[in-house]
């Protein structure tokens, strides 16, 4: 939602974790069950938080591949307790070119807070790639575009339209899916033949959680501001605020993300 610096990785993993739904991992793990030496391939895998939270939840022996294109960010993945280059291997790469990733070797494919930022025509190809490997996808935390502060004020739902507006433009990938990917995900997959399972991840947040609470307003209001430029004061009165009542101690803020797990057809759950 703010971007990718370590610093904001960083502050929402916890907040990621808590919120990640087990009986979809728990799911995977079940039906990984059948394969020896389980291949993950972990997309936009930034510091490794997505490894941090799975690796421990799924069969051994594994071998993770992961994938991102900021050195900065896998770095840090690499310096990290518990990195073993024998099971965790970095591929820094471009993801928007699908075509060169090695996933055919893959049994599941996992990306959190990603989908989100990709069209549905990238997805797409991924999830052919997916399906042709017989690989399952876990998918978690795609934004849903929901926002609920508590105490409300008269312009939430104006800025909510603004900012899902712009989770929408380009991020490289094509028109990013923004908040419909949960909806468009499932639908390509179960075209494709995947049994698909999705649960509601959101963030509940409250007023010691302020820390976050004031990151996440500053993107919003960035956000907003990128998309109506002319309306500088209200997004400013309105960012304000917040910002008060995040300070005062009074704020709450639900963030709607979903998780889906896909399970190609034929195979044991
Ligand atoms: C919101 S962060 C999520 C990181 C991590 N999965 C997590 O849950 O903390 C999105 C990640 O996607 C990566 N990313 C974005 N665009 C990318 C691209 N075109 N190619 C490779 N990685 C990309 C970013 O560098 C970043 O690490």
């Amino acid at each position: 939602m703010t971007g990718f610096h370590q610093d904001w990785l960083a502050l929402r993993e916890p907040y990621d974790h808590t919120a990640r739904d087990g009986e979809l991992a728990a799911g995977l793990s079940s039906w990984l069950r059948a394969d020896p030496a389980v291949q993950v391939m972990d997309l936009g895998c930034g510091t490794g938080s997505n490894l941090r939270y799975l690796a421990p939840r799924l069969p051994r022996p594994q071998t993770w591949h992961l994938v991102d294109n900021d050195s900065t960010l896998t770095d840090a993945l690499a310096r990290h307790n518990g990195f073993d280059a024998r099971e965790h291997h970095v591929h820094l790469r471009d993801l928007t070119a699908l075509h060169d990733l090695p996933i055919g070797s893959a049994h599941v494919v996992v990306a959190s807070a990603l989908m989100d930022l990709v069209s549905r025509e990238w997805f797409s190809s991924l999830a052919g790639r997916c399906r042709e490997a017989g690989a399952a996808l876990l998918i978690s935390l795609s934004y849903d575009g929901h926002m609920r502060w508590q105490p409300g004020l008269p312009d939430d739902a104006w800025i909510e339209a603004q900012f899902n507006a712009h989770q929408r433009g380009e991020k490289h990938f094509g028109p990013a899916m923004g908040p419909t990917a949960n909806i468009v995900m499932s639908g390509i997959l179960q075209d494709l033949g995947y049994r698909v399972t999705t649960a509601a991840t959101p963030w509940v947040l409250g007023p010691r959680d302020g820390e976050i609470q004031k990151e996440l307003l500053s993107g919003i209001a960035a956000a907003c501001m990128a998309m109506a430029p002319q309306e500088e004061d209200r997004i400013a009165c309105w960012s304000d605020r917040r910002g008060d009542l995040i300070r005062e101690g009074h704020s709450h803020l639900k963030v709607g993300h979903g998780d889906l797990l896909a399970l190609p057809p034929g195979e044991p759950t």
